[in-house]
């Protein structure tokens, strides 16, 4: 265990490397001092996904400068770091693990606390950068990795409620653009391609609502767009090596805008019928927070701000740059916990994609 200095304006440095993104920040007082990000969208893009190897890979070669840019850009040196947060899990293991190697070497060598920090806990988190928080609150993350439903009663005690069984709803959105030839991540060129057209609202099932529970399943939706796809082969874009102009594509296809209105009806209509139930089950929410990729979808922010409306819930979206993955999160969400004096020893795990994150921060003051 490092040492444990108690400093109430502490400075925080987050690291974030659970999936493609290589980010670092430094968080004073609830607020950003800086913060580097490195996407590796279009390493990735070339193969329709993220390749995981391929990930931790890159993480570990650009996390080193990033950290230098980051305090050369503020002027701070090392030593003015009062505590040290990274992300944990869940995520891909090799690229956690390239983060995490690098904020125990600073705790180590700085001697300064660690804290590592639940990734999806650190998305619901995040808009309290920019607004204060609400609590209890319904938080829904939808990201490539995930979809869950959680209640946030505060920063240090929340609990899931729904997950899905199977695949992502970012998933679900940049399989069907793969199977149309759309560039990776497809989710916000189906989104574009979607303000072309209404949906047809009898085209696409809403999956797995017939139960009582809050899980999500989204796997029967590829299917039924792979049969659509397969039946009309001219709804299938020409390979392309760059961002297409989206009002070409909509008239050159006719049906195609169509298709992604419905995918977005379909999934935000779901998500929606969900987080109704849970206000139902839950009705002492007061807020409903959203996070994640997914959360820039528009039919998705008009549904939320449906439920929000008619729910009596404040509707809490954090800034499209705070949605994806960023270190900002992870040094927000880690300072809130050093603050009270919660601390990891240096034999922290990383927790990988599918498993719990465990609550064994000790308290050291
Ligand atoms: O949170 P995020 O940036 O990263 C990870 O999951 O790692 O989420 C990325 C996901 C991708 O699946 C992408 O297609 C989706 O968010 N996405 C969208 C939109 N913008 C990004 N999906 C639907 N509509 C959008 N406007
Ligand atoms: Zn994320």
């Amino acid at each position: 265990m490092v040492s444990w200095k108690s400093c109430v304006t502490m400075l925080c440095l987050g690291i974030e490397s659970s999936c493609d993104e290589t980010s670092l920040a430094l968080v004073r007082n609830g607020r950003v001092v800086n913060q580097k990000l490195a996407s590796q969208e279009r390493m990735h893009a070339v193969f329709g996904g993220v390749v995981p190897e391929l990930a931790s890979r890159e993480h570990l070669r650009i996390i080193g400068p990033l950290y230098d840019a980051l305090l050369a850009e503020t002027g701070l040196g090392p030593e003015a770091i009062d505590g040290i947060a990274v992300a944990r899990g869940p995520g891909l293991l090799g690229s956690l693990l390239v983060g995490m190697g690098m904020a125990k070497g600073l705790a180590l060598s700085l001697d300064r606390p660690l804290i590592g920090v639940n990734h999806l806990l650190a998305h619901l988190l995040a808009p309290g950068l920019e607004q204060e928080l609400m609590f209890p609150a319904l938080g829904l993350v939808v990201s490539g990795g995930h979809t869950q439903i959680g209640i946030i009663r505060s920063g240090f005690d929340f609990s899931w409620l729904g997950r899905t069984l199977d695949d992502a709803a970012g998933e679900a959105f940049d399989k069907t653009a793969r199977m149309l030839n759309l560039p990776y991540p497809g989710g916000k060129i189906i989104d574009a391609l979607s303000w072309f057209a209404q949906p047809d609202t009898g085209l696409l099932p809403r999956p797995y609502l017939d139960n009582r529970n809050l899980d999500f399943s989204f796997s029967g939706l590829k299917t039924a767009l792979a049969r659509i796809i397969k039946e009309n082969p001219r709804l299938v874009a020409p390979v392309m090596e760059q961002e297409p102009n989206i009002a070409a594509l909509a008239s050159s296809r006719p049906g195609l805008a169509e298709l992604c209105a419905s995918l977005n009806w379909s999934i935000a209509s779901t998500l929606g019928v969900k987080l109704r139930r849970a206000v139902v089950l839950y009705p002492e929410v007061r807020a409903l927070i959203a996070a994640g990729g997914v959360a820039a979808n528009s039919r998705l922010r008009q549904e939320l701000a449906e439920v929000a409306d008619d729910c009596g819930l404040r509707l809490i979206v954090p800034s499209p740059e705070l949605c994806t993955d960023n270190a900002s999160m992870i040094a927000y969400t880690g300072s809130l916990y050093l603050q009270r004096g919660c601390a990891h020893g240096l034999d922290l795990d990383a927790i990988p994609r599918g498993r719990p994150i465990p609550n064994d921060w000790v308290q050291v003051s």
